[in-house]
C-alpha cells in the first residue's frame, strides 16, 4: 500500500501567491516519490489555481451535505471535483466544534463517496482519561460516521486518527507511535462489525496532530501508520518538504 502524507493548509496562507509557492515546493521532492502519494487540501478559493499533478493530489476541506441549492456559503462535492479535487476532509475537530454532529459527517460522507471523491475521515478524543472512557467516544463517532452506509464503501474511506490534545501549535505534545497504533486497533476493530475483518485491515489509517520531521518516522515505523496528515508543519515548506521524504524513505 502506498503512504499517503497529507497537508491540511486550513485557514492558510493569505495570498494566492504564497499557495503556489507552497505547490511549488511540494513538486521540487513529490517527482521523485516511490511510496507515497501526498494530497494537498488548501482553502476552496485557491483550488482553481493549484492543478492537480500525477503526484499531488488535491482534497477538499469539507463538503456541503447537499448536491445543489439554496445553501449560502456551502461547496458541493460535485463543485470540488470539477476544481480537480479527488479527496475529502471530513468530520475534522475544528468543524465539529462549529457545531458539525455526527449525522451531518455521516451524510458529508455518504455524498462524497457517492459524487466518487475518496473520504479522510477525522475522529479523535479531546482527552485521554485512565479510565478508558475516551474509546466510548471514538467508538460512537466511527459507528455513526459509517451508519447504514453500504459496506462496498469502505474501499473510499480513509481513517485520520487525530487526538485533539495533539492538534496545533500550542498542544503540548503529539501522540506517541505506540498509543496511535493502539488506537488504529481500535479502530479497525471498530469498523469491522461495519465493513469485514477483511476490509477493516485494509483501511488506511492515518496520524495527525502536531507532526513535524522530528517525529514523523517514528508513526510510519513504530505505529505502522499508513500516512500522515498535516497541519501547520504543511505551511513551512522545508519542514514539509522534509516531512514528505521521511516518509518516502521510512
Ligand atoms: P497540526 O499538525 O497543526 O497539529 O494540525 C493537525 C491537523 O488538525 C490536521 O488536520
Amino acid at each position: 500500500m502506498h503512504r499517503l502524507i497529507v497537508a491540511n493548509w486550513k485557514m492558510n496562507p493569505d495570498t494566492p501567491s504564497e499557495a503556489r509557492a507552497l505547490v511549488t515546493a511540494t513538486k521540487l521532492v513529490a517527482g521523485n516519490l516511490r511510496h507515497t502519494n501526498v494530497v494537498i487540501c488548501p482553502p476552496a478559493v485557491f483550488l482553481a489555481l493549484l492543478k492537480p499533478t500525477r503526484k499531488i493530489a488535491l482534497g477538499a476541506q469539507d463538503i456541503s451535505t447537499e448536491l445543489r441549492g439554496a445553501y449560502t456559503g456551502s461547496i458541493s462535492a460535485p463543485m470540488m471535483k470539477y476544481s480537480g479535487v479527488t479527496y475529502a476532509i471530513i468530520g475534522h475537530s475544528e468543524r465539529r466544534a462549529l457545531g458539525e454532529t455526527d449525522e451531518i459527517i455521516n451524510q458529508k460522507i455518504k455524498i462524497a463517496l457517492s459524487q466518487g471523491l475518496r473520504v479522510i475521515l477525522c475522529v479523535g478524543e479531546r482527552a485521554r482519561d485512565e479510565h478508558g472512557h475516551y474509546l466510548k467516544h471514538l467508538r460512537e463517532q466511527l459507528e455513526k460516521a459509517v451508519y447504514r452506509l453500504p459496506r462496498p464503501m469502505a474501499k473510499g474511506l480513509i481513517i485520520a486518527y487525530e487526538p485533539i490534545w495533539a492538534i496545533g501549535v500550542d498542544a503540548k505534545q503529539a501522540d506517541t507511535p505506540a498509543g496511535f497504533l493502539e488506537q488504529s486497533i481500535f479502530i479497525r476493530k471498530v469498523l469491522s462489525h461495519w465493513c469485514g475483518r477483511t476490509m477493516a485491515l485494509e483501511l488506511p489509517i492515518l496520524y495527525g496532530g502536531s507532526v513535524n520531521p522530528k517525529n514523523a518516522v517514528s508513526f510510519i515505523k513504530e505505529g505502522e501508520a499508513n500516512g500522515l496528515l498535516v497541519g501547520h508543519e504543511s505551511l513551512r515548506a522545508d519542514h514539509w518538504r522534509e516531512i514528505i521524504k521521511i516518509v518516502d524513505h521510512a
